[in-house]
C-alpha cells in the first residue's frame, strides 16, 4: 500500500471516503448551480488533493461520482451512434415584432385564452445535448445528431464540471434532461489565446468551440477545455416523479437536483411581456460571459403545452426569437500593412462594407502573419466577419466554398510599406516590426500622436491629418520639434482634405495660434504623464506612475540599472529592460535634454517642467483607503494597470466578491462576479463610471 507520507493526508483514515466525496460534490453544485461557491478555491484544491491521496492509497473504495473520476475510459475509435427515445426537437424561429405578435395569437387562439403566461429564457449558443440518469446516475449523453439518431459522448461529457454524474435531492428513477452545452467567452478567449502562442487549434466562436471540443474522441482533450453546461427541458422521467406544473417551476425542480439552470430566465406575459424580454436581453447580450442567439419563449403551463402538442418537427408551444446576426460574409478587397508606435506591422482587411452586430463594417484587424496563415485568407475571398459587443471586427473564417479562382495570396511585406526599412519578426514573438525606428514616417506619426494624446502631455488639436502633414513637409522630426514650431509654421499647413472636399485647406492663423497656446500649457506635466508620453515598450500609465513614484527626477530615472528597476512593484524583466534601452539610445537622452533643459541651458530647448511626484507619494492622501475592489470582464484598459491605479489610491484589488467589497467594475462579457455583485448587492461600475472615480481623484486613465 503506498504510503500516506503528504502533511495533508495525515488525518485520513478510509472511513472518511464517502464524506469526502460528498463535500467535494456539494462544493461544486454550489458553484455550478447556485453560483455562490461555499469555500475558496484553494480549499476546493486542498480537499480535492486529499481525496487523490486517499484513491491512491485505496483504489478499491473509488466510486465512479468521485470527482476524480471524471475523465476516464481510453479515446474511442469512433462515436456510437443512439437512437433517442424521446426525439431532440427544434424549435420554429421568429424575427421580428409582427411574427412575436402571430405566434401570440394563435397561442391564444388555440387555448381560448386572454393573456398567456410564458417562461422566457436566453437561448443559448452551443450544443443541445440529452443527458440520461438512470437512479440518479449519469448513464449516458448523446448529441442532438438529426434529432432521432445522435451520438454517445458520454465519456466527454463526464469531464464538464458543471454537469453532475450523480444527481441530488429528490430525482426520479430516470430521467432525461436536455440542455445546451456551451463554452463561456472568458474560457474561448484564453483558450484561443494560448492556441494562438504555441499553435493550437484556434477557434472561430465560442460554439464552434464547444462542439470541437464535444467530438473529441479522446476524453482527456474534452476535459481540458472549458466548457459549461444549463439544463432547459425535461424530454421525460419517469411515473414516480411528481413534476410541477409549469416550465418555469420544472427549471428550479432542476435546481434542486444539482443541475445548472441559466440564472436569467423569467415568466412574462402576453406580447408586452415578451417584447420587453426581447429587448432587455438585446441589451445585456454583449456583457454576458456566453453567446446568446436570441430567446426562446415557452409557454409555462404544462397542461397548456400538452394541449398544443407538437407538429412533425417543432413543438407548438415554443419559439426561438432571434437576435440581428453577429456574424455576417463579406468580400475582402484588400489586405493593407499599418505600422504603429513602436514598429509593429498590422495587416488590415479592407472589406466590402457589411452591417454586422448593429454597425456598418468596412475594416477588420488580421492581427499578425500567424492570423492569416492561419484563417488562410486570400484577397478576393469571402469571409466570414463577426463583431460582438462593441468588440473590435474580426475575420472568423474564410467560406473556401466561394473561392472561384481569382483570389490572389495575401503577401507580407519584407521591408516597411513606409519607410522601405527591412521588417525583422523575432523568433518567438508573433509581431513582425518595421526596423526604421523614427525614421519612418508612420512611427514617427505614431509616436506623435502618442506624445499629445491626452493622458500624455495633453496637447490639444493636434489631430491625425495635423501630425501627417508636420511629419511629411519635414517641420518635425521627432516630439522636441513641437516646441520649436512658431505660429506661422502651423498657419501655412495645408492640410490633406480627406473624403470631404477636393481642395486642401489652409489650417490659417486662428487655428495655429490656438494650438501655440495648447503647447505652451502643455509645459508644466507631472513626470509620470511624462514618461508615459516618452513611448517606452511596455511603459503604460500605471507603470509611468511606479517609476514617477520612485525617482525624484528625470535624472535619476535616466540612471536607474536594471536590477533597481526590477525591484519596484509591477516592473518585470522585460520592462526594465526596455526602460534601461530607451534611456541609453542617445537619440532619446538628445531628445529628453531638448525637451527639459532649462532655456538659458540650451537655445532650443523647449523648457518643459517636469513636476517630481516623488516626495509626494508617502505622504499623498489616499482618498481609497480601506475599500476594496473586483475588476471583471474586459476593461479598454489593460487590467493591471486600473489595478495600479486604484492601488495607488490606497484601495485594495480583490480576485473574487463577497459583501465586503465596495464595488465591482464591469467590463464587457463581464461573467460570474458580475452575476454574484448583483446577487449580494455589492455596487457595480461601469468603465465609464469607473474613470469618473479616479478623475475625482485625479488620476485619469
Ligand atoms: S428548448 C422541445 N430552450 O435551440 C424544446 N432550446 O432551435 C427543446 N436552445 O436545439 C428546446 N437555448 O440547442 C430550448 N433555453 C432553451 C434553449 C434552446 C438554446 C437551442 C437548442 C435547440 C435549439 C432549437
Amino acid at each position: 500500500m503506498p504510503k500516506l507520507n503528504s502533511d495533508i493526508a495525515g488525518e485520513l483514515r478510509p472511513e472518511d471516503y464517502g464524506r469526502l466525496v460528498e463535500t467535494l460534490n456539494r462544493y461544486g453544485r454550489a458553484y455550478y448551480v447556485n453560483d455562490a461557491p461555499l469555500v475558496p478555491d484553494a480549499e476546493y484544491d486542498r480537499l480535492y488533493r486529499q481525496l487523490e491521496l486517499l484513491e491512491a492509497a485505496y483504489p478499491e473504495l473509488i466510486v465512479p461520482i468521485s470527482p476524480t473520476q471524471r475523465v476516464g475510459g481510453a479515446p474511442l475509435a469512433a462515436f456510437t451512434p443512439v437512437e433517442h427515445r424521446f426525439p431532440l426537437l427544434s424549435i420554429g424561429d421568429i424575427f421580428n415584432a409582427q411574427e412575436l405578435h402571430d405566434f401570440n395569437a394563435r397561442m391564444q387562439e388555440s387555448l381560448d385564452a386572454g393573456s398567456i403566461e410564458y417562461c422566457a429564457e436566453p437561448k443559448l449558443d452551443g450544443l443541445a445535448v440529452s443527458l440520461i440518469y438512470e437512479q440518479g446516475r449519469l448513464v449516458r449523453a448523446a448529441t442532438r445528431g438529426d434529432g432521432r439518431v445522435g451520438e454517445d459522448v458520454t465519456q466527454n461529457v463526464r469531464t464538464i464540471k458543471a454537469i453532475p454524474l450523480q444527481l441530488y435531492g429528490n430525482y426520479p428513477q430516470l430521467l432525461d434532461v436536455r440542455g445546451e452545452i456551451f463554452m463561456p467567452r472568458d474560457g474561448f478567449a484564453a483558450w484561443n489565446e494560448r492556441a494562438r502562442e504555441n499553435g493550437g487549434k484556434v477557434f472561430a466562436n465560442p460554439r464552434n468551440a464547444a462542439a470541437g471540443s464535444l467530438r473529441q474522441l479522446d476524453p482527456r482533450i474534452t476535459a481540458q477545455r472549458p466548457l459549461t453546461f444549463n439544463a432547459y427541458y425535461i424530454g421525460f422521467a419517469s411515473a414516480d416523479a411528481s413534476l410541477p406544473d409549469t416550465q418555469y417551476q420544472r427549471l428550479q425542480y432542476l435546481k434542486t437536483l444539482g443541475l445548472p439552470v441559466n440564472p436569467l430566465v423569467q415568466v412574462v406575459s402576453g406580447v408586452q411581456g415578451l417584447t420587453d424580454y426581447y429587448t432587455a436581453m438585446g441589451q445585456r447580450r454583449a456583457a454576458l460571459n456566453y453567446d446568446i442567439d436570441g430567446v426562446v419563449l415557452k409557454v409555462n403551463s404544462i397542461t397548456a403545452q400538452e394541449q398544443l402538442g407538437f407538429t412533425a418537427k417543432v413543438p407548438r408551444w415554443a419559439v426561438a426569437y432571434k437576435f440581428p446576426p453577429e456574424e455576417e460574409i463579406t468580400k475582402l478587397l484588400a489586405v493593407e500593412f499599418q505600422v504603429g508606435r513602436t514598429g509593429a506591422v498590422t495587416p488590415v482587411a479592407r472589406l466590402a462594407p457589411v452591417y454586422v452586430g448593429g454597425v456598418t463594417v468596412a475594416n477588420a484587424t488580421l492581427h499578425n502573419e500567424d492570423e492569416i496563415a492561419r484563417l488562410g485568407v486570400m484577397v478576393g475571398d469571402y469571409v466570414v466577419v463577426r463583431r460582438a459587443g462593441d468588440v473590435i471586427p474580426q475575420i472568423a473564417a474564410v467560406v473556401a466554398e466561394r473561392r472561384d479562382g481569382t483570389q490572389t495570396p495575401v503577401v507580407f511585406p519584407e521591408v516597411c510599406p513606409e519607410c522601405g526599412s527591412a521588417i525583422e519578426r523575432v523568433a518567438d514573438e508573433a509581431v513582425a516590426r518595421c526596423t526604421g525606428g523614427l525614421i519612418c514616417p508612420a512611427q514617427l506619426r505614431q509616436s506623435i500622436l502618442h506624445f499629445v494624446s491626452r493622458d500624455a502631455m495633453d496637447i490639444e488639436g493636434f489631430g491625425e491629418r495635423i501630425v501627417e502633414e508636420l511629419v511629411a513637409s519635414g517641420k518635425v522630426h521627432c516630439v522636441a520639434d513641437l516646441y520649436a514650431l512658431t505660429t506661422h509654421d502651423l498657419a501655412a499647413l495645408l492640410l490633406d482634405p480627406g473624403n470631404d472636399s477636393r481642395k486642401p485647406r489652409l489650417l490659417g492663423m486662428v487655428t495655429a495660434r490656438k494650438l501655440m497656446q495648447n503647447i505652451e500649457k502643455s509645459k508644466r506635466v507631472p513626470m509620470s504623464r511624462f514618461i508615459y508620453a516618452l513611448g517606452i515598450r511596455e511603459v503604460g500609465q500605471a507603470t509611468a506612475l511606479t517609476l514617477a513614484h520612485h525617482y525624484r527626477t528625470m535624472a535619476e530615472l535616466m540612471q536607474a540599472s536594471a536590477g533597481e528597476l526590477q525591484a519596484l512593484p509591477d516592473v518585470g524583466p522585460t520592462v526594465s529592460m526596455h526602460v534601461v534601452d530607451f534611456f541609453q539610445e542617445p537619440h532619446n537622452q538628445d531628445v529628453i535634454s531638448r525637451l527639459i533643459a532649462k532655456p538659458e541651458e540650451l537655445m532650443f530647448s523647449a523648457g518643459i517642467e517636469v513636476l517630481s511626484q516623488a516626495e509626494d507619494f508617502a505622504a499623498a492622501p489616499k482618498p481609497l483607503d480601506g475599500q476594496t475592489y473586483v475588476l471583471t470582464g474586459t476593461l479598454s484598459v489593460p487590467r493591471h494597470e486600473v489595478k495600479t491605479l486604484l492601488q495607488s489610491l490606497g484601495a485594495t484589488v480583490a480576485g473574487s466578491v463577497s459583501k465586503k467589497t465596495s464595488a465591482v467594475v464591469a467590463g464587457e462579457a463581464a461573467g460570474s462576479k458580475l452575476t454574484k455583485a448583483q446577487e449580494l448587492n455589492v455596487p457595480i461600475l461601469s468603465e465609464d463610471e469607473l474613470r469618473a472615480l479616479l478623475q475625482q481623484h485625479g488620476v485619469r486613465i
